[in-house]
């Protein structure tokens, strides 16, 4: 018979209490297998793996709801699991050390009677990232005029247009009154001499008045604010209209729709956990959401930019320009690069993907949300 661990063992491995364990059983979300000779509760190996998994998104602030959803996706095995799992844990990690990093800096600069700006005693929590990677971004991240047509459409009559997470300010309209609002120093530097004037905030607590702008623009931003919801409702708080570019995180055959993250990037997947839904995103803003096709030769270097040109990907300074490969990890990175190497050497690549030649323009989940 399987060898099981009784409950108090479980509790003193673990460092959680009886009790709790108890309540996880109650709920559902760990159920011993099986019960000892004097009716205690007795872990299995399988049980054991479930509880460490739980375990794991609870030290990363989660509740209990959403990780029973998590631990119960029937999409994802138990290895993708651990990687998602992995993958939080590392970029909490980082996240945590660079705001110890921080907080160093400053008992430094208070140490010699220097003070710390406002902006950047903030800007550690808001714009961490962007403050690492944001000076590869403009080797590859450009306007890509099809989509500015279409946001600048969306914006209609807009005189004043408020761009939150501008960054280096790609697709500001030339030819509206525009206000910018950039958390990242990084970026908010990288603006072009004579671009619109740059804020120092985030999306969630917009400096604004009510109904300022006629209308508030966001694009390829919304996945990296703390609050995506409390971010687009301030947004439709200061404009009377809302335009966005984001991406469909919710719709089941997210994986499967870009190869990439398909064939060599499963641990996509794991950045994903805890976005909101586009109805949830599209609520917010009280507006509806257009498909927006990506052009095969894509001018704006994002994540899926080059999902005709896959040799693109093997180039580092393409890689550097878009986050999603610094939060998946170098070993994920440098495995899902060798193996697409190996595979468009080898043909594999284009045997399986021959059906993408004929395209001018995909479907990879990006979205217009307009209100
Ligand atoms: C991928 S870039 C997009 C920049 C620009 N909108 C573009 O399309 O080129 C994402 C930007 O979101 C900014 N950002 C991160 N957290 C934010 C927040 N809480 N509120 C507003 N912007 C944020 C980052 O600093 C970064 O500049």
């Amino acid at each position: 018979m399987e060898e099981h661990l009784t409950v108090g063992r479980v509790a003193e491995l673990a460092g959680v209490s009886v009790r709790t364990l108890h309540h996880y059983d109650e709920i559902g979300l760990v159920p011993p297998s099986a019960r000892t000779a004097t009716g205690y509760r007795a872990y299995s190996a399988g049980d054991v793996e479930r509880l460490r998994e739980v375990l794991g998104y609870r030290r990363l602030g989660f509740g209990l709801r959403e990780i029973a959803d998590l631990v119960d996706d029937p999409t994802t095995d138990a290895v993708a699991r651990l990687r998602r799992l992995r993958g939080l844990l590392q970029e909490q990690r980082d996240r945590l050390a660079a705001t110890v990093a921080a907080i160093d800096e400053e008992l430094e600069a208070r140490a010699m009677g220097i003070r710390t700006e406002p902006e950047d005693q903030l800007k550690v929590f808001g714009a961490q990232l962007y403050e690492s990677i944001g000076s590869a971004y403009p080797a590859t991240r450009r306007t890509e005029r099809r989509i500015a047509a279409r946001i600048w459409d969306a914006l209609g009559e807009a005189r004043t247009v408020l761009n939150v997470g501008a960054g280096t300010g790609s697709y500001e309209p030339p030819d509206r009154e525009v206000t910018a609002v950039e958390p990242s120093a990084v970026m908010r530097a990288q603006r072009p001499a004579g671009a619109a004037p740059c804020v120092a905030a985030g999306a969630e607590r917009l400096p604004f008045a009510d109904q300022s702008f006629d209308a508030a623009m966001a694009v390829s931003t919304v996945h990296h604010w703390a609050d995506p919801i409390a971010g687009l409702r301030e947004m439709r708080r200061v404009a009377r209209r809302v335009v966005v570019f984001t991406y469909d995180a919710g719709s089941p055959g997210r994986l499967d729709r870009f190869w990439l993250t398909r064939d060599y990037l499963p641990e996509f997947a794991g950045l994903l956990v805890g976005w909101p839904s586009l109805a949830d995103m599209t609520r917010a803003i009280g507006g509806r959401a257009q498909p927006v096709l990506i052009p095969w030769d894509c001018a704006d270097g994002f994540f899926e930019a080059h999902w005709r040109r896959p040799e693109a990907y093997l180039e580092d300074p393409v890689r550097r320009a878009v986050s999603v490969w610094t939060r998946v990890g170098p070993q994920a990175e440098q495995r899902a690069v060798d193996s697409l190497r190996d595979d468009l050497s080898s043909g594999r690549w284009a045997a399986r993907n021959r059906d993408l030649v004929s395209l001018d323009a995909a479907e990879l989940g990006l979205r217009l949300l307009v209100a």
